[in-house]
């Protein structure tokens, strides 16, 4: 049929009028667009019947040309007016949809939660100075001399091990003993607190030091190679080891409840002389109450004492240092060090209120 040269001009006529009625029902640019691609593009009725007008014969061309102009320029209106129409609302429509009320509530700024590590911290503080104590807190970067000499660590104590120990490059000190050129360390122990405090602040000295250390450990489910220790010092005259041990049960009733105490077994450390390990009896330790060692303690050494100008005939003294991750994984129950140094505030949380 569409080869032969027919010029319908019903079916044009008839397809245009058609094409107009649904251009005035279209609710969106896009169902517009599809309109005029079906009523006025290359496969519709309108080009169809354009393509015809140049076999017609010659008395027809004018009629069948005046007709599709007139086709061509009534589609075309209804079109652009519609076209306007729909653009306008759907832009009005979109500015609706995109509106902000800036007078909303917003979780932009969700409140963040305190460590469990530093309210720990808090409450070892606490426990230190409702007896009294004071609390301290030494360089990070300290001397080796503090670090180890002081504390009676010989030159060849493996602990010195570039293995153990993080040697601050190109830093040298004058070390407290007037020794030009002690290397410095990134503290290994809250220990390293104590003769700098005996110097600092002479004796009878009560103190306790929490605070960040660091060896080289790689970071697995119970190691982190930057961990906290709170180290306690006592110096006084007349101390002795039932001081001591009467202190740790303390702690541990205040940190783990009525039913916790310590036991000492005994140890080496260069610092302490008798050295013990403290034991922790925990009541709620997983798969029933046990022993969980807990951290090291001694009478402080008289060449520790020395270090300081203190008399070890007049004076004696005792120490201990805990790991206060330790103390947190124990508490509750935590199996992974990594959600302690990860930062996720979602474990934060909930330690949040009442800890
Ligand atoms: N500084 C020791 C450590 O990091 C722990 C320690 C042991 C501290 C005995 C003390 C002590 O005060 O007396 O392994």
């Amino acid at each position: 049929m569409a080869d032969t040269a027919v010029f319908d001009e019903q079916a044009v006529t008839a397809s245009v009028t058609e094409g107009i009625e649904k251009i005035a029902q279209a609710s969106s640019t896009d169902e517009l667009k599809a309109l005029r691609a079906h009523y006025a593009g290359g496969d519709s009725e309108m080009t169809r019947a354009s393509k015809m007008i140049g076999k017609l014969a010659v008395e027809e061309k004018k009629a069948a040309g005046q007709l599709m102009s007139k086709l061509r320029a009534d589609f075309g209106r209804a079109f652009a007016a519609k076209e306007t129409e729909l653009k306008q609302a759907e832009e009005q429509a979109a500015l609706e949809a995109e509106t902000v009320d800036v007078t909303m509530p917003t979780d932009r700024h969700p409140l963040g939660a305190r460590h469990p590590l530093s309210a720990l911290m808090e409450d070892i503080q606490d426990f230190f100075t409702s007896m009294g104590w004071q609390i301290a807190d030494g360089p990070e970067v300290e001397t080796e001399w503090y670090d180890f000499d002081a504390l009676n660590f010989g030159p060849d104590h493996p602990a010195r091990q570039m293995q153990d120990t993080f040697y601050v490059k190109g830093e040298k000190a004058t070390d407290a003993a007037g020794f030009k050129g002690s290397n410095m360390v990134m503290r290994t122990q809250t220990s390293s607190d104590q003769v700098r405090s005996l110097l600092g602040k002479g004796v009878p000295l009560y103190l306790a030091c929490t605070g960040r250390v660091f060896r080289t450990d790689e970071l697995d489910a119970t190691h982190t190679p930057v961990f906290h220790q709170c180290e306690a010092l006592a110096v006084d005259k007349g101390l002795t080891m039932a001081d001591l041990k009467g202190t740790l049960n303390a702690l541990a009733v205040a940190m783990f409840g009525p039913e916790a105490k310590t036991r000492l077994r005994p140890s080496y450390f260069p610092f302490t002389e008798p050295s013990a390990e403290m034991d922790l009896w925990f009541p709620d330790k997983k798969g029933g109450p046990g022993w969980i060692e807990w951290g090291g303690c001694g009478m402080v050494n008289p060449n520790v004492l020395r270090s300081a100008g203190i008399d070890p005939d007049v004076y004696t003294g005792f120490a201990f240092g805990v790991g206060v991750e330790r103390a947190l994984l124990l508490r509750h129950d935590i199996n992974d060090m990594h959600d302690l140094v990860e930062g996720d505030v979602r474990f934060s949380e909930q330690f949040a209120m009442g800890e």
